[in-house]
């Protein structure tokens, strides 16, 4: 698998792909912080359902949401989380959806030994494989989704042609992520700076174009390609981001007093992932719902 793994990760076009892997080998366990579900995304605000002042209800339900989207079969059926994590939507999904099996994807050994240890008695496993190039076979999904992921590959062509090539004909693919609503040359200086912090803190290679990436979906091959501004219900979660980042430093500092080099780089992503979504002319988060 390792082997594979390094022949695979070669083939990434992101020049940092083992910055990536080291960012999240180190930083993962930071989240607990953010998401005690170790939910390594933002969330989804329902006015009157879930509460703005409670992060993991509202980060439950962007997992809710994104799975709802997928109508995945009413006996289950075996989904696939492109780019898993923690593995804390894969957890999520099992514990809502009797019969459902899953695979998930990540780069990083810290999350596939952790996140499993999370799955343990749960129809779900993950394994360090690439989810441009992944070695399942073809047409055998029933659902497939993507938070928070693909904006590492640059929402490449490449992510989406393997996500139709595993699912069945039929089968559903789901996207969570923020996109550019302008090409990167047509940003402000603000937006620019921002956008181009965001992707050095976070190892993005870069955020897709949201009206060109659906059409790459649809030359892609699929269907039904559904495009949700979901910014203002996303908002609420990434306010939190400051008030995240001040107890987390808070709490290093009158724990352990390190803070290491990949957490705070991690601290400094958050907060221009907060500066890029205040220039809401140039930046949004959308749900993608597309069928195969
Ligand atoms: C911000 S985290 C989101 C994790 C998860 N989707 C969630 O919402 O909790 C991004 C994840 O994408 C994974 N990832 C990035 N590029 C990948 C690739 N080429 N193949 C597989 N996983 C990848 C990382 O390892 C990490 O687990």
């Amino acid at each position: 698998m390792n082997h594979s793994l390094s022949l695979q990760t070669k083939e990434l076009s992101h020049k940092n792909t083992l910055d990536l892997v080291g960012f999240y080998n180190e930083a993962t366990e930071d989240y607990a912080f953010w998401s005690k579900d170790f939910n390594m995304h933002f969330g989804y605000f329902v006015p009157w359902k879930t509460n703005p002042f409670k992060r993991d209800s509202m980060l439950n339900e962007m997992n809710r949401q994104v799975l709802n989207r997928l109508k995945l079969p009413l006996q289950g059926g075996l989904l696939a989380d492109l780019g898993c994590g923690m593995g804390g939507t894969m957890h999520y999904a099992l514990k809502q959806t009797s019969g459902l099996s899953a695979f998930g994807v990540t780069l990083s050994e810290f999350q596939l030994r952790e996140g499993n240890k999370r799955l343990k008695n749960l129809q779900g496993t993950i394994l360090q494989e690439n989810f441009n190039r992944t070695s399942f076979c073809s047409n055998s999904f029933d659902g497939a989704l993507a938070i928070e992921s693909f904006c590492h590959s640059g929402h490449s062509k490449q992510s989406f042609k393997e996500a139709y090539r595993i699912l069945k004909p039929g089968g559903s693919l789901v996207i969570a992520d923020a996109f550019l609503k302008k090409d990167p040359e047509a940003l402000c200086y603000g937006g620019k700076l921002s956008y181009e912090k965001l992707c050095n803190h976070w190892s993005l290679e870069r955020l897709g174009h949201i009206t060109k990436v659906a059409q790459e979906l649809k030359d892609t091959g699929f269907s039904e390609v559904s495009v949700e501004d979901i910014s203002f219900r996303v908002a609420p979660s990434v306010l939190h981001v400051p008030f995240a980042i001040s107890g987390f430093i808070l709490k290093k500092l009158f724990g352990s007093g390190a803070l290491k080099k990949e957490s705070l780089h991690n601290l400094k992503g958050s907060f221009y992932a907060l500066l890029s979504g205040l220039h809401m002319k140039s930046f949004g988060y959308y749900l993608i719902t597309c069928k195969k």
